[in-house]
């Protein structure tokens, strides 16, 4: 094959994706059971069993605290059925932060992961719309289906009027006797029955498919459930939003399916449309056009940096989405933000959380590589022309706290350790005054709990500096663009108090959402963003 047709052919057989959702949906299980399925694992359990291992024994998590590094996320891949998958891991839980919203923006759609008796919960709807407003993909899967749960056209009915999309139901849940016991794939008119088994879905689920009449099919279901089913179908049918690939790939319409990650049902079947629906890398947007995959010059920009996996040293190791042509080990790329050239030495890929060296990588895949602090988040690195990427955008933290300097001689330290924290992404800081960047006492803001950890004790480690933080009441930001004045009038007021970013930017902070929505609704001169402009 020449090396074009090698790398577009690397391409069309692509998908990068991650899973958003609520914690406790089943994204851990999902996770399992497509590596399951995608044989890089050979019985589910595995992955979870170490998970529990590694919570369970408190020297890890104090040996993950003293390295100052959030819980391992990565990047799995593993093959199916000819496409070869890279499903990038979200933090959820406790190690929720920015990286968990900074990894959309690596990835080319998204598995919003439901569980069919809570629907759509906080955290699912806040991962929604950084993917709305990047307009990804979305398909949603509902969870949990091997036991009742909320009725299936209510829940469709939920998702379109909390989120503001149009779904279209692939697959559709079949129930025999209150049990569920497979799906209707309505794109292939095509029935699974599954088996149980005895082992727990450990192990792929044994189907059985047919036609919608055929004859073994209706006899195992039986004449309520056939009859009930055809119902179903036809309202969907007449009633639902029609299939339209140019608006699901647009991100207007999400494709819906039902199973149970736990028991495998309906796995295989999403697995396989949404491996056939969704999109290959696709173009990116630069500061100076679209860079398509299939340019041979290599391109990638850094989404993610991981500091400190070896505490022995300040080394980090940075995670580059590659953006279009093929990335071989050792490779000299420029920098381009400093303009400078840098070798890609030891660059890593990621199975199932095991770490391997790796030769080469294709666009849509991500590699790791470690780095003495040169590179920051929304870098770029190409191997020809200089390219920018679009900004990776500052996410609204959800927690802000004064930093309190307990040695007042470390200043200048405390000063390059929120800058250094800040570059990398791991921390934002912001000022009480547009002009002064080294206020007295800085106030950082993390999305979640555990970056504070991880934020005090690198600037201890790292940079000598005890500190101590003092909670700030105000937990909602918006960035607010307009006359100065008007937004000082505003922070006047009790329960909000102004901010500045690095940048400058003004941000106004509430204390309670209600007293939010009331200064939005009201403050029409005034416009106001949940991501830094
Ligand atoms: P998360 O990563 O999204 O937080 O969720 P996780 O997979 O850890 O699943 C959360 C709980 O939901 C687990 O139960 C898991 O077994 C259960 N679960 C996941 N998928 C399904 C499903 O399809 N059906 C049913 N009925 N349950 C499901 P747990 O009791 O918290 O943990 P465990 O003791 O089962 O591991």
């Amino acid at each position: 094959m020449s090396k074009a047709a090698t790398l577009s052919d690397a391409i069309a057989r692509r998908r990068t994706f991650a899973i958003i959702s609520h914690p406790d949906a089943g994204k851990t299980t999902l996770t399992e059971k497509l590596l399951l399925y995608g044989g890089a694992i050979h019985l589910a359990g595995s992955v979870k069993a170490r998970r529990a291992e590694r919570h369970a024994t408190s020297d890890w998590m104090k040996l993950e605290q003293e390295r100052g590094i959030s819980v391992t996320s990565s990047v799995m891949q593993f093959e199916y059925s000819g496409f070869q998958i890279n499903l990038l891991d979200t933090p959820g839980h406790e190690d929720f932060s920015e990286d968990t919203y900074r990894t959309l923006v690596a990835a080319d759609s998204a598995v919003m992961l439901l569980d069919n008796r809570k629907g759509v919960e906080e955290r699912t709807r806040q991962l929604f719309e950084v993917c709305k407003r990047r307009r990804t993909p979305i398909f949603t899967f509902v969870n949990k289906c091997d036991r009742v749960g909320e009725d299936p056209l209510k829940l469709v009915s939920d998702v379109e009027a909390d989120l503001g999309i149009a779904c279209h139901p692939i697959t559709w849940p079949i129930h025999r006797d209150g049990a569920f016991v497979g799906v209707y794939d309505r794109r292939l008119k095509e029935i699974h029955l599954f088996d149980r088994g005895r082992d727990h879905g450990a192990r792929r689920a044994a189907v059985t498919v047919g036609a919608l009449d055929a004859r073994e099919v209706t006899d195992l279901l039986g004449e309520k459930a056939h009859e009930q089913l055809m119902h179903d179908i036809l309202l969907l049918d007449e009633a639902g939003h029609p299939f339209d690939l140019d608006a699901i790939l647009g991100g207007e319409l999400s494709p819906v399916f039902f199973g149970s990650a736990l028991t495998n049902f309906g796995v295989e079947p999403f697995l396989r449309e949404f491996l056939e629906l969704a999109p290959p890398p696709l173009p990116r947007e630069t500061t100076t056009g679209m860079i398509n995959p299939a340019d041979e010059d290599f391109t990638a920009f850094v989404f993610k940096i991981q500091a400190n996996m070896d505490p022995r040293h300040r080394d980090r190791v940075a995670f580059l989405r590659v953006c279009s042509g093929k990335f071989e080990a050792g490779m000299e790329v420029m920098h381009v933000r400093t303009k400078k050239s840098m070798r890609l030495a030891a660059p890593q890929q990621f199975l199932a959380r095991e770490r391997t060296a790796i030769e080469e990588a294709w666009p849509g895949d991500v590699i790791g590589v470690h780095d003495r602090g040169t590179l920051r988040i929304g870098d770029a690195v190409s191997s020809g022309a200089p390219v920018e990427f679009q900004n990776i955008p500052r996410f609204a933290p959800e927690h802000f706290a004064r930093v309190v300097l307990l040695d007042p001689m470390k200043r200048k330290q405390l000063d390059a350790g929120l800058r250094q924290l800040t570059e990398e992404g791991a921390a934002q800081v912001f000022f009480t005054s547009a002009t002064e960047t080294v206020s007295p006492t800085p106030i950082v803001g993390a999305v979640g709990q555990l970056q504070f950890d991880v934020m005090l004790h690198r600037l201890e480690h790292e940079y000598g500096v005890r500190t101590r933080l003092e909670r700030i009441t105000g937990r909602y930001p918006r960035w607010v663009v307009g006359k100065i004045e008007e937004i000082e009038r505003v922070a006047r007021e009790r329960g909000r108090l102004l901010l500045y970013d690095v940048k400058g930017n003004p941000l106004l902070l509430f204390e309670d959402q209600w007293g939010m929505r009331w200064v939005l609704d009201r403050e029409t001169g005034l416009q106001f963003f949940d991501v830094a402009p």
